[in-house]
């Protein structure tokens, strides 16, 4: 029922918080199943849920791979705040891939592009078909992590967004350690099923906090802009004094 499928909506604004915050394109997770889910509403202040899921490997999740893999159960609170763009987060999970492999993907990618003498430059991933080229597909999932901020400061308690495509791309190549990229990615509102085209800027070194700076445009063309640098918090422990509900 519509219970239900808010409390997935939640579950997935904690996930887009924890995929940009992580920074790493080879860390991302993508919705699992919902186990329990407990709505609260704070009188004044907005509707608080109180989360416990399972997720997936992003990249696996997609229809174009044909293994789910489960890799781990996270706790989230997810805060609507009545007042404020952006909801409150806070995400505690458990993680079952290999880290030390997870963080040599993250290294290897970037080396090879720090080694680019030439800008990469892409368009339409994935293609029509769902197929994303594998030297593009880190440069992909580095827009996906990116966009999770965009997706995470967009989501109210009655719209969610998916990130369609990435429409193009281009590499800025930098003489300092980061890498550069230019998008515009095409992110899916739901259920509005309004298409908006987002362009992003994701400066990015592994290990570090992921700067992320966009420029939105819906169809109906109304615009929003803004910025992050991997420090806001979205945690909301301290503010209320309340018990926190069973999970
Ligand atoms: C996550 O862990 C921190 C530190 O242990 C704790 O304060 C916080 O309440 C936890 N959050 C959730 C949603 O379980
Ligand atoms: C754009 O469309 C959305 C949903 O259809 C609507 O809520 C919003 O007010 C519109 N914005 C403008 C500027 O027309």
């Amino acid at each position: 029922g519509p219970e239900r499928s808010r409390a997935g909506q939640a579950a997935r604004v904690a996930l887009h918080y924890l995929n940009y915050r992580q920074g790493s394109p080879s860390a991302l997770r993508a919705l699992g199943q919902v186990r329990k889910a407990t709505l609260k509403a704070i009188p004044g202040i907005g509707h608080k849920y109180y989360l416990q899921f399972t997720t997936e490997d992003y990249k696996s999740s997609n229809t174009f791979y044909e293994h789910r893999s489960d890799v781990g159960t996270c706790l989230a609170t997810v805060l609507y705040l009545k007042r404020k763009p952006r909801p409150a987060v806070n995400i505690n999970c458990t993680y079952t891939k290999d880290q030390k492999q997870t963080r040599e993907d993250d290294y290897s990618f970037y080396k090879k592009m720090r080694q680019q003498t030439k800008s990469i430059i892409g368009n339409e991933i994935p293609d029509n078909d769902g197929n994303i080229e594998p030297d593009l597909e880190p440069v992909w999932a580095l827009a996906v992590a990116g966009s999770s901020y965009i997706m995470w400061e967009k989501s109210t308690e009655n719209l969610g967004y998916f990130m369609a495509q990435v429409k193009n791309v281009k590499q800025w190549i930098t003489k300092d350690d980061s890498t550069d990229f230019d998008y515009t990615v095409i992110l899916h509102e739901i259920p509005t099923q309004e298409m908006i085209s987002c362009h992003l800027r994701v400066i990015w070194i592994p290990g570090h906090p992921l700067k992320v700076k966009y420029f939105c445009l819906s169809e109906n063309q109304s615009s929003e802009s803004g910025e992050g640098s991997g420090i806001e918090s979205g945690s909301t422990t301290g503010i209320f004094n309340e018990k926190e509900a069973n999970f």
